[in-house]
């Protein structure tokens, strides 16, 4: 093999949690090649950008930091250097060899399901000096590729990690990419995800966050070669001890089935806190947008869900100004979201895909109306969130210590509902969960204090 041990990596990640999941691993992987991580880009060897294509603003975000990565090339250059820009992730997978002609400094451009590849894609570049385009579906072997549960060890974890347990998308709402850039849905093997979450936990990793884009379809083959539920799933993963704290992130209401209900009830372990997109609250748009619910399913999923674990905290996904929404059909997104009362959400404008259904029909909304729909839905579901860190002051909550805090003496952790809480406790106890309660809401975070005796 080359020396690269003086070569350096930096790796930038855009869009979702997987995309963070997927740099995680293409960092193991080049550390496990001699690379070293660099802190920026300047300077390093090798610029992964790790795309997200999700909406136009995010995929426009590529070329523009590209036109940057190119400066420091050719800066490289003059100093006799040779940087190599690759381009991985969603956009690399929807556009390939389209980036190049756009930017022809970039040197690689693979997608989310070949990036297992890069050490073989950089060879191939060093050997022929000439771009390489990875952007097939060949997931089945991506995680083997990876090098196993063992290749976790090459970096340092943290006390939160996460874990993709499903990858894909069978469901294609018509305004949505990942069906056509991550790929038909699959789900890995019971055994590989037992086996990295054994690994995460032996590095110190306290909770993890199990991913899919359609995380309660997963379907993995358990030991028996049985088909195996998200609920099984979680099942087996609070079997091993280290880990305290299981998520699951993203969910579709369709996949919402009685033992993963269940386990919300049954598992301590399992977190109360449920990412669970509803889009849109009128009939007629979701309908349009092919997510095969109406609102009142999902009103009503949110209630038994609820039964289940009174505690449980929800948070959502909205999209306004999809094509056809008239003002009725927003006002019918607003009463869902008055019935439901979000803990958290994101919401977004309505953006054109390219090969999507929905970017073809004429009846687009005004870029004005859809930004005024989300200022509205925005002030809502902010009043909201206020309303639920308020109603948290005076709850005795737990909190996964995480790491030190602004003032010496402080510490910052996350409770069950992702809200970061700050109190005073010693240092060095990072991975603990402590008992807090709840003192003040502050801008982004709660202040507490720590329990004795009690976690
Ligand atoms: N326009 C705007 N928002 C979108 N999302 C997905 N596709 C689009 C689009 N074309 C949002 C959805 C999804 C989240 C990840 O991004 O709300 O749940
Ligand atoms: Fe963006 Fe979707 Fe790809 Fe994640 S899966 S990076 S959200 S396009």
């Amino acid at each position: 093999m080359t020396d690269t041990s003086a070569k350096t990596a930096f790796v930038k990640s855009y869009g979702c949690q997987m995309n963070v999941y997927d740099s995680t691993r293409m960092q193991e992987l080049l550390t496990a090649q001699g690379y070293a991580l660099a802190d920026g880009p300047e300077q390093a060897d090798l610029v992964v950008l790790n795309t997200c294509h999700i909406r136009e603003k995010a995929s426009d975000k590529v070329y523009s930091e590209l036109g940057k990565v190119r400066e420091m090339k050719e800066a490289q250059a003059a100093a006799g250097k040779d940087m190599l820009i690759a381009v991985a992730g969603c956009v690399a997978q929807a556009e390939g060899q389209e980036i190049i002609r756009r930017q022809n400094a970039v040197d690689l451009v693979f997608g989310p399901q070949t990036y297992h590849r890069l050490p073989e894609m950089l060879k191939a570049r060093a050997e022929t000096g000439r771009a390489v385009i990875e952007t097939e579906f060949a997931r089945d072997d991506k995680f083997d590729g990876l090098g196993g549960a063992n290749s976790r060890k090459a970096l340092k974890q943290g006390v939160a990690a996460f874990l993709t347990v499903q990858e894909g998308c069978d469901k294609f709402c018509s305004f949505c990419v990942v069906p056509y850039t991550r790929g038909a849905e699959f789900s890995r093997p019971v055994s590989q995800v037992l086996d990295e979450a054994r690994v995460l936990a032996e590095s110190g990793v306290r909770e993890v966050t199990l991913l899919g884009q359609n995380v309660n379809a997963y379907r993995g083959m358990g030991a028996g070669g049985e088909t195996t539920s998200l609920a099984k799933l979680v099942a087996e993963l609070s079997r091993i001890s280290g880990i305290q704290r299981i998520r699951y992130t993203t969910s579709h209401p369709n996949d919402m089935t009685e033992d993963l209900i269940a386990a919300h009830a049954e598992n301590e372990k399992l977190m109360p806190y449920l990412h669970l997109p509803i889009q849109a609250g009128s009939d007629k748009v979701l309908k349009a947008m092919n997510r095969g619910h109406t609102a009142d399913h999902y009103v009503r999923l949110i209630e038994r869900v609820r039964a289940a674990r009174p505690d449980l905290a929800i948070s959502g996904d909205f999209i306004v100004g999809f094509p056809g929404e008239s003002d009725a059909d927003f006002e019918a997104t607003l009463a869902v979201v008055r019935e439901v009362k979000y803990a958290s959400a994101y919401s977004f404008k309505y953006s054109e895909r390219p090969g999507t259904p929905a970017a073809d029909r004429k009846n687009q909304v005004p870029e004005e109306v859809k930004l005024e729909r989300l200022y509205r839905l925005q002030a809502l579901l902010t009043e909201q969130l206020n309303d639920f860190n308020r109603s948290c002051v005076g709850k005795t909550l737990t909190v996964l210590v995480e790491k030190p805090g602004r003032n010496a003496g402080q510490v910052i952790g996350r409770s069950p509902y992702l809200q970061s809480v700050h109190f005073d406790y010693p240092a060095g106890r990072e991975g603990q969960i402590v008992a807090c309660r709840i003192e003040e809401t502050r801008t982004n975070s709660l202040s507490a204090t720590a329990l004795e005796g009690v976690a």
